[in-house]
């Protein structure tokens, strides 16, 4: 198989462990271990307690995928999968569903992955670009038309990384309702659901809403928990989920045994890990607001509606993202992601909101670019 580097993890590789912040992250600061173990049951301490480090069920923790299964309306313990994050999903998925002569359509920017795995599958993949001037959202009569009938599949990631972009209930509905239409599966990376700023926004899940629906989840965004490494699949196919499970047999077999009690530990305790999130993103997004507001002459910015990520702008004419990025980190440690990380031409940064050294980072940011953008 021959596939492109995954230019975010290359740049991730060089930066992530070496510098001082990063304002760039996608997940939420890390929940302590000890925090997460006060909250398990009797039953999960008793998990903990007795574990055996023993290979795990390929599947996932029959306990594991029955708390799973209770964060969606429809989705039974047997239909769905657990994985290596969200990434060894999409890995296997991809790679199952789609073949030489199949058709994608995949939006971006995104998460390199969701379609340069399709690629590397055979594919031929359309990227559904999203456009700053739209306010990042889904155009959906381009979606029509970029439909052919090869097309297999439609890619969405909603809240969207790295725009925090998430749209209305009726544009949503409208997506599945077109996907239905033309016989393709929809794919729903989740990974930062949960995250919504007003409670209201939630969508349903993509499994909920289509018999062909496909949702992604994982431990890592939301539950600010990468460090498991834990995500899954749900889906209504279990021919499909079939084959992707024997796929994974090449991959990892099984998850980590005390991943998964970890998982089941904290998905009982969804409410409270979740709502720590959710103040922890909150609480940033208010600090950005002011900075943004301050700074708006110099930089442009969505305000996300979901997620603990944006995508602003530097518009100070002249000043390439790129350069003034590497110098902010080369000044005060402040790591930034520029958008030719994404492949995107424009002076777009990403933007994490979710680490707990947000206003430290940003008060930093913000001394250099009076240093260098007034
Ligand atoms: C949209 C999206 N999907 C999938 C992933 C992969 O998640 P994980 O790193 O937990 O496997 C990420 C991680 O940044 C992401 O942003």
């Amino acid at each position: 198989m021959r596939i492109a580097d995954f230019a975010l993890e290359r740049y991730f590789a060089r930066w992530e462990f070496a510098v001082r912040h990063l304002l760039c992250a996608s997940d939420v600061q890390g929940y302590p271990m000890a925090e997460l173990l006060d909250l398990a049951d009797d039953e999960t301490r008793g998990l903990w307690e007795g574990l055996q480090l023993g290979y795990t069920e390929s599947t996932g923790h029959p306990l594991l995928r029955r708390e799973i299964a209770s964060l969606y309306e429809t989705v039974e313990p047997d239909e769905m999968l657990t994985f290596a994050g969200a990434e060894e999903a999409i890995f296997c998925l991809l790679n199952v569903s789609l073949e030489p002569g199949d058709h994608a359509i995949v939006t971006w920017p995104g998460y390199q992955s969701l379609f340069e795995v399709a690629r590397a599958a055979g594919a031929d993949v359309t990227l559904h670009e999203l456009h700053e001037s739209d306010g990042w959202a889904l155009d959906l009569d381009r979606l029509r038309r970029q439909l052919t009938p090869a097309t297999r599949l439609i890619v969405v990631n909603l809240p969207h990384n790295p725009t925090g972009m998430l749209p209305d209930r009726a544009t949503f509905d409208e997506l599945v309702a077109i996907a239905d239409e033309a016989g393709a599966r929809l794919l729903v990376d989740e990974v930062y659901r949960g995250l919504e700023l007003d409670d209201a926004d939630r969508l349903p899940a993509g499994v909920d809403a289509s018999r062909g629906g496909v949702s992604l989840g994982v431990m890592s965004k939301a539950y600010a928990m990468a460090g498991l490494r834990i995500g899954w699949l749900a889906s209504h196919d279990r021919e499909l989920l079939t084959r992707v499970a024997a796929f994974k047999d090449y991959t990892t077999i099984c998850s980590s045994a005390p991943s998964e009690v970890l998982s089941i530990v904290a998905l009982r305790a969804r409410d409270q890990v979740l709502a720590r999130s959710r103040r922890i993103v909150a609480g940033h997004l208010e600090r950005l607001d002011g900075f943004f507001e301050d700074w708006a002459d110099r930089f442009s910015w969505v305000r996300p509606r979901a997620g603990s990520i944006g995508f602003p702008r530097l518009t100070v004419p002249g000043v390439r993202i790129d350069d003034w990025a590497a110098a902010l980190v080369e000044a005060e440690g402040v790591l930034l992601l520029p958008a030719s990380q994404f492949g995107h031409p424009g002076n777009h940064f990403r933007l994490g909101f979710g680490r707990t050294d947000l206003p430290e980072a940003l008060d930093r940011l913000e001394a250099y670019a009076a240093r260098t953008l007034r």
